[in-house]
């Protein structure tokens, strides 16, 4: 039983179990077109439970959020070698959306890369994906690059990025 890191009305947000891979993997094959395998799921949620988080309301998985951690070039410091976050999916089901559970996923995430003593989170979404863009506006991600033809289909992505003061 995990402890409830956030509760926003009747959904609970909390650090994701192996028996929830399974209900993960369906929120993302019904919400967004980049899929991984069971493997990815697992190692991810091995190498950085902190932020590998899920959404519950009565005890039905409604969202999720997977991240990893990486060092690499800073998104925000030239030159500067850096522990970086990286939002590898989030997503909440459709008929759950614009009640903040995006959101507190996202700021929870946050707090579980912290933890960890990154130095930045970053991510990439669609350009043409508004909704996500402005959500992570909203939570202080800027946009630092467009990375051109990233999806499989062609369209461009925005590196988005927030750097973390401690
Ligand atoms: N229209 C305008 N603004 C929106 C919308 C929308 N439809 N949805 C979210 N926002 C913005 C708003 O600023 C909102 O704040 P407000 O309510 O104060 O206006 C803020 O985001 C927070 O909204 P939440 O209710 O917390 O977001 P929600 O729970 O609906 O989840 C999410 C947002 C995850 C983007 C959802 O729309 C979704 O699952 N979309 C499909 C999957 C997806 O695109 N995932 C992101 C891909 S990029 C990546 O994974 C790194
Ligand atoms: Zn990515």
């Amino acid at each position: 039983m995990q402890v409830a890191l956030r509760e926003i009305g009747n959904c609970v947000i909390r650090r994701c179990d192996l028996s929830d891979l399974i209900s993960t993997m369906e929120i993302n094959l019904k919400t967004l077109p980049e899929h991984y395998s069971d493997y990815f799921y697992e190692s991810l949620l091995a190498e950085l439970p902190e932020a590998f988080l899920v959404a519950e309301v009565d005890k039905k998985l409604v969202g999720y959020i997977m991240c990893k951690i990486e060092y690499g070039f800073s998104n925000f410091k030239k030159l500067g070698f850096v522990k970086k976050g990286h939002v590898v999916s989030v997503a909440v089901l459709p008929e759950h959306r614009r009640k903040g559970i995006g959101e507190g996923l996202v700021l929870e995430a946050i707090g579980g890369v912290k933890l960890k003593k990154s130095d930045e989170l970053y991510l990439e979404v669609r350009c043409s994906n508004n909704d996500a863009v402005k959500l992570y506006e909203k939570l202080g991600f800027v946009i630092k690059q467009r990375l051109k033809a990233y999806y499989r289909d062609g369209e461009d992505a925005y590196l988005m990025a927030i750097e973390f003061a401690y």
